[in-house]
């Protein structure tokens, strides 16, 4: 089956559609978030989710805010941009690409002064369908790249999703597989179930299995045991916000993958657009770790596991220091061993 993690229907005045990922893989549902709140709460409780994801429904979430504000004048709607510019904002705080797509819709408006409020929606409609294209491409472009680093006969192990379900293309790591497996390689893929909230479990194996690549799960905590048994030539994962020296953010658990693929001396890389990267950071320690509820742990789908009144602590993103990736791949190419110098050089 053919899947669109999100799509918009009709002109400027229509509305976003989205997979809801929280329901995956038990059901498969297209929902339609016709208001701001509605895409803003599709963010916050993983609808739709994955970096690169966040982004396109946060640029299609500042056309919906705007909708009824065609008819308004030229103040009036640089006011309500602004609002629901720092609305959507509020929704994630980790992945750069929501800040990032929603610096571009904020240029488009600032870069046409004058421009009537009904013109300036569509304008911004069509930066919202660019940013989903470029997404679209840029996937294709990460594929193409990543799957020279994959040999024949290789176990790749993957950490949460970052597949076409977190883009608004092919994904990012899986991109890489799926282009591997385009070339006629044959590569089978370990997902990380990714507790709390099953990201690998649920999306990446589901994914993996409407492409015909053959994939097996494992509980997060028996990496160590398949890697030492030889079955992972590779890891790749996908990253939130990468900073200026190659520090990467992604989904809690990373950070331990690549110790182990250091300590079983197996390349670990990341997939990621340039548009994840923030180069305003100089280092990981400085990107903003998003703390989730308490429930996700103690009573995750809906079953009680922690007894009450017992504190949980549930960050939902790590950093993986530079020096433990072997390479970071982008739309552009591949960066091996990335430093600040060498990604400045990929991205100028
Ligand atoms: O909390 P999530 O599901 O949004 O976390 C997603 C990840 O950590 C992905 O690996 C990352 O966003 C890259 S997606 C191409």
């Amino acid at each position: 089956m053919t899947y669109q993690t999100m799509h918009w229907q009709g002109d400027s005045t229509g509305t976003l559609w989205m997979i809801d990922q929280t329901l995956l893989p038990n059901e498969f549902l297209e929902i339609e978030c016709a208001t701001l709140e509605s895409i803003w709460e599709a963010i916050k409780v993983l609808r739709v989710r994955g970096a690169p994801a966040i982004g396109v429904a946060a640029a299609y979430g500042v056309v919906t805010g705007l909708r009824a504000h065609r008819d308004v004048d030229r103040a009036a709607f640089d006011a309500q941009l602004q609002t629901v510019t720092s609305y959507l904002a509020s929704s994630r705080p980790t992945a750069v690409n929501l800040f990032w797509a929603l610096d571009r819709m904020g240029a488009v408006a600032s870069q046409s002064a004058g421009v009537p409020p009904a013109d300036m929606h569509d304008r911004l409609f069509a930066e919202a369908k660019a940013i989903a294209l470029e997404d679209r491409e840029m996937c294709k472009a990460i594929g193409r790249h990543g799957s020279e680093l994959l040999g024949d006969g290789t176990g790749v192990l993957t950490h949460c999703n970052a597949g076409g379900l977190a883009t608004a293309g092919d994904g990012t790591a899986l991109s890489v597989m799926f282009a591997a497996a385009a070339a006629g390689k044959s590569i089978h893929v370990f997902a990380d179930e990714t507790r709390p909230l099953l990201q690998g479990a649920r999306l990446t194996a589901w994914e993996l299995q409407q492409r015909k690549i053959p994939v097996t799960v494992i509980c997060d905590n028996m990496a160590a045991q398949v890697m030492k048994e030889g079955r992972i030539q590779a890891v790749v994962t996908g990253a939130d916000r990468i900073a200026a020296n190659g520090d990467a953010a992604n989904k809690i658990g990373t950070y331990g993958v690549a110790v182990l693929a250091k300590a079983h001396n197996i390349p670990f890389y990341v997939a990621a657009p340039s548009s994840t990267f923030d180069l305003s950071l100089s280092h990981g320690d400085q990107i903003p770790i998003e703390l989730r509820d308490r429930e996700e742990i103690a009573n995750g789908f809906g079953r009680k596991t922690v007894p009450d009144n017992v504190g949980v602590y549930n960050p939902a993103f790590d950093v993986t220091p530079a020096e433990l990736i072997s390479a970071i791949v982008t739309e552009r190419g591949i960066i091996r061993q990335p430093t600040t110098a060498a990604i400045a050089e990929h991205l100028a």
